[in-house]
């Protein structure tokens, strides 16, 4: 520590890489809407794939999933906000730009650190099931698991969302610049246009289910079905108003009155699967302050989201096994890659049988923390074969659920990392679940989530319950993983996280140990291609250098599955000379700072 990361300001090597923008120019994306327009006009960024990265330390920094959205929080930083300040901000800008992701109509993870009082504090703005749900919510009526889309439109999937609570009561515990001021930065966008991305356009091409609510055809699509082109403008007066009255009543504007009403009428409407969410379920959301799980790696403390999400653990998990490794002399490449995904089969085949919300199942954080325990794991491993598929390990003070199934991959989800000028720092990690979420548009102007899809579909197995099934009131199992690491002095060093489902606990690992091991600079530990497993195939991300791994892999053992891996990842590091960032340009994050 105490020198910038090797490789700080490399340009990176992924082959796809288009383009630099330098600090400069992303700066100036902010400047103002016009200029920001401009961004997405760019001919690197047309192809979705430019990198957007800081290459020169600054004081303050907020990396996020959209230019617009970055740039909302650094103007509010910018104005004297706090970390919190700005990651406000930010998440009201991507739900309108970036509206497949999160929003008001879904759920949030957020850690925060606080620098004066040396605290970290982590809420649970996760999605709760309504009172009237039932274990066989997502069961046919001959018992049958339903498809993942057929239980995803509609109002049967949508939870009680978090985002507006967890919003306000983070604005209530750090944040410094009056509440209707964080609203302000996405009124305007909201009121005067925001050009449709390509990353935007791309996934409106692919949907149908979306164009079956007419709320979202009308908006999302021309007259033809044809999606808002890239750089076209959209307003959303809807949700405009909609932020007015948050930004009036705080969030009790959002969860009674006249928002509500509209949130229960349009999933209640819906015309094959209607939900069946009250206004007394909505009013009786509550955030909560869970205590942040924490892990040792090596040198550094790493720390993120417990349970009801498996984030938090299984990346401790996974790095448990790897420090029994050395990483740094073994370097990129199929040993390591071996490493990584035997340990992330272990943490999954944990994952699958534990975890659940800790109010409905007692979930054994400390004995799936255990260091024992962890070793005890890591000696499953060889260094010659991979073990193909992982079974759950019995940890200090565990209780006995059968395993769920395998999860999908999802295209929801956004990351927002934030460091302001005292060193506050924001990791938190939003979602409306799967790209454009329930696919229900509300009066107001937003998407509401399918969160209720993250439980498991089947209940029960053998006469025993699974840990993760629907109950009323429960929150369904996350993979989200915000993370804040500290180094060997006990500083804040790194805040990140990612969207892609259960892929974001391989996404996040994966960059740690660029980071910590590898003494990568954070746009390169980003860039570099992903891999891991999910207690399945050994997943390789195509058209990287972990391609070339594939060969080595499979001499293993390993069944390897080249594929899309499009993680999200926006990552802030604290080093003596300031803040370096780095920003996925698998999607169209930026990371932006003075
Ligand atoms: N819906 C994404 C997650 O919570 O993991």
């Amino acid at each position: 520590m105490g020198k910038l990361p090797k490789g700080a300001g490399e340009a990176p090597s992924r082959r796809r890489r288009k383009g630099v923008l330098s600090v400069c120019a992303a700066l100036m994306i902010g400047a103002a809407t016009a200029q920001a327009q401009d961004a997405f006009r760019a001919p690197e960024a047309a192809t979705g794939r430019s990198v957007r990265a800081v290459d020169a330390p600054t004081h303050a920094m907020v990396a996020a999933a959209n230019p617009l959205a970055a740039a909302a929080g650094r103007d509010i930083l910018r104005a004297g906000g706090s970390a919190v300040d700005a990651a406000i901000a930010v998440q009201l800008v991507l739900n309108l730009v970036e509206p497949q992701s999160s929003g008001i109509g879904g759920g949030a993870f957020l850690l925060h650190w606080d620098q004066a009082k040396r605290s970290l504090v982590s809420l649970d703005g996760r999605e709760t099931a309504p009172a009237a749900a039932t274990p066989d919510r997502f069961l046919r009526p001959d018992g049958k698991p339903m498809a993942f889309m057929e239980a995803v439109v509609g109002g049967r999937a949508v939870g009680v969302p978090g985002t507006v609570r967890l919003m306000e009561e983070a604005h209530r515990r750090w944040g410094r610049l009056p509440w209707p001021r964080l609203f302000e930065p996405a009124i305007r966008l909201a009121e005067e246009g925001f050009p449709v991305s390509p990353r935007l356009n791309g996934l409106l091409g692919k949907e149908t289910a979306l164009k079956s609510d007419p709320r979202a055809l009308a908006y999302f699509y021309e007259s033809d079905g044809q999606p808002k082109a890239v750089g076209s403008l959209l307003k959303n007066p809807a949700f405009a108003s909609t932020l007015r009255m948050i930004a009036d009543r705080g969030a009790d504007g959002f969860y009674s009155g006249e928002i509500a009403q509209d949130v229960i009428a349009t999933l209640v409407g819906h015309p094959f699967s209607p939900g069946d969410m009250t206004l007394e379920d909505l009013k009786a959301y509550e955030v909560i302050e869970r205590p942040p799980v924490c892990g040792t790696y090596r040198a550094y403390r790493i720390c993120g989201m417990g349970p009801p999400s498996s984030g938090g653990i299984a990346v401790l998990q996974i790095l448990g096994v790897l420090e029994t490794q050395d990483l740094e002399r073994m370097g990129p490449g199929a040993d390591a890659a071996h490493w990584m995904t035997e340990a992330g089969r272990l943490a999954f085949a944990d994952r699958a049988l534990y975890l659940g919300d800790p109010a409905f199942v007692s979930v054994p954080t400390r004995g799936l923390l255990d260091r024992n325990y962890i070793k005890s794991r890591a000696a499953l491993v060889r260094a010659d074969r991979s073990m193909g598929r992982a079974t759950p390990g019995e940890p200090p003070g565990r209780r006995a659920f059968l395993a769920p199934a395998q999860d999908g991959i999802e295209f929801g989800t956004s990351h927002i990392s934030v460091v302001d000028r005292d060193g506050n720092a924001v990791a938190m990690t939003t979602t409306i679940e799967d790209g454009f979420g329930a696919r229900l548009m509300t009066k107001g102007g937003f998407l509401l989530n399918n969160e209720l899809t993250d439980f498991n579909f089947v209940p029960t197995a053998d006469g025993k319950p699974v840990a993760n099934r629907v109950e009323p009131g429960k929150r369904p199992r996350s993979s989200m993983a915000p993370t804040i690491a500290f180094d060997a002095f006990d500083r804040l060093y790194a805040v990140l996280g990612s969207p892609g489902g259960s892929q974001i606990i391989g996404y996040v690992a994966k960059t740690l140990v660029g980071i910590l091991d590898w003494k990568l600079d954070p746009q390169r530990a980003v860039d570099l291609g992903n891999f891991g497993s999910r207690n399945g195939p050994t997943e390789l991300e195509a058209g990287t250098e972990a391609e070339a791994w594939k060969t080595a892999l499979e001499a293993k053992g390993h069944e390897v599955r080249l594929m899309e891996m499009t993680s999200g990842i926006q990552v802030i590091l604290v080093t003596p000379a300031g803040l370096i960032g780095g920003a996925d340009s698998r999607r169209e994050g930026v990371a932006i700072g003075d």
